[in-house]
């Protein structure tokens, strides 16, 4: 068991992930596209952001839960749909899964893991779950993905509507990023360096993208995930699909990847349940507005017909507090999780929700709060935020 008595921030579980988990999977999730500076912004654009404290409030008897898309969350948190995960750490997404339930917050299963939705509704005793859909070109496949995620109980379906071509991210062309990955000598030599990650996939069958292989007609292997996503995912994806998913599925539609605020729009238009202001982690489109930045204005114009959340940058509870007082009902943590997981295993994950949420607690008291859902702009020092005006 890894000790995790002296991890008291989201920084200590990212150091430790570095250590554990091979170059290549590491890297995947640690960079962003290009020169990286919309996955920098993200972060950095939260920490000039500052909070007014009060202080002989009565901060007695505090609660952080609330509801996203009607479902209750011990904190405005969910776990957000991260591709391969499940080599960050072996079994990954179930671990992941498992400390999410436990936590009670929901997780997103992404269509690019390695653990299948069937693999999660198993582990989790078919607690619900959400399902994170890429559009393929191969839509007897999208409807069999559909299919297989009302079987396993999942109650929302997150449509990605940023990810038609991939955004380039130099790390991962330059370790030949792939799953299982390929034997060559310097990935040879970089994972006879890290032995508890090793034994963990020795331990598990599960080494290649479970959703997938097997179940697309000619796809035995997927080596290479940007060839097999240049091939496969739809470029021509638009409204009319999201409307033609939306009737398939017949359940809660999430949808992710939304930053200008004439597609906030649309997304109202289609009649989908929430929209998450998204750059993809600052992995697509380089040059992009920090997910924080792009927030005010699309609550603004859209925050009273579709519940608007976030992500991107969030490492810690005082980020996540700062988007809900800028108009994000709930979050998504990418990166945080995964420093856990790649950390920890599920130990881990438990430990960055437990850091986060006290982190989300002690920050409202400061503030003068006793409840999230008081929690608005007030919170923030004037001049100091972006506004709806600044994107
Ligand atoms: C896939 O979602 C990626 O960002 O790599």
């Amino acid at each position: 068991m890894t000790d995790l008595s002296k991890v008291t921030c989201i920084e200590d579980l990212r150091a430790m992930h570095e250590k554990r988990a091979p170059r290549m999977f590491y890297d995947y999730c640690d960079s962003g596209s290009w020169t990286e500076s919309t996955y920098r912004a993200n972060s950095a654009d939260f920490q000039s952001i500052k909070l007014r404290q009060r202080v002989a409030v009565n901060m007695e008897g505090r609660s952080t839960k609330t509801t996203m898309i009607g479902e209750q969350v011990a904190m405005p948190v969910a776990i957000a749909p991260t591709g391969m995960t499940g080599m960050q750490h072996a079994d990954g997404e179930i671990l992941g899964a498992l400390a999410a339930k436990t936590f009670g917050i929901p997780f997103t299963l992404s269509t690019m893991s390695i653990c299948s939705i069937e693999d999660i509704a198993q582990a989790t005793n078919r607690h619900p779950f959400w399902f994170q859909l890429y559009v393929l070109r191969d839509r007897d496949f999208i409807e069999r993905l559909i299919d297989r995620a009302k079987a396993a109980n999942c109650s929302a379906l997150q449509i990605t509507l940023d990810l038609q071509i991939l955004g380039q991210r130099h790390k991962d062309i330059k370790n030949g990023l792939s799953a299982p990955p390929k034997l060559t000598l310097p990935n040879i030599l970089n994972m006879a360096t890290k032995p508890a990650w090793c034994l963990g996939m020795l331990s598990t069958k599960r080494r290649d993208f479970g959703n997938i292989v097997g179940h697309v007609k000619g796809v035995e292997n997927m080596s290479s995930l940007s060839a097999w996503t240049s091939q496969q995912f739809d470029p021509r994806l638009n409204w009319g699909d999201v409307e033609w998913i939306k009737k398939r599925w017949g359940g809660k539609i999430i949808l992710k990847g939304i930053q200008d605020v004439e597609d906030a729009r649309l997304a109202v238009e289609s009649g989908a349940d929430a929209l998450i202001v998204s750059n993809h982690g600052g992995r697509q489109l380089d040059g992009a507005p920090s997910s924080i930045t792009a927030l005010p204005a699309i609550a603004q114009a859209v925050g009273k017909n579709i519940e608007v959340w976030m992500d991107g940058g969030i490492r810690s509870g005082q980020d996540v507090i700062k988007a809900r007082a800028l108009g994000a009902q709930g979050t998504l943590i990418g990166r945080a999780w995964l420093h856990g997981l790649g950390a920890a295993g599920q130990a881990g994950v438990t430990k960055a929700l437990e850091i986060i949420h006290k982190e989300l607690d002690l920050t409202m008291a400061f503030c003068g709060k006793t409840d999230i859902n008081q929690v608005d702009q007030g919170i923030l020092l004037p001049g100091t935020f972006p506004t709806a005006s600044q994107q």
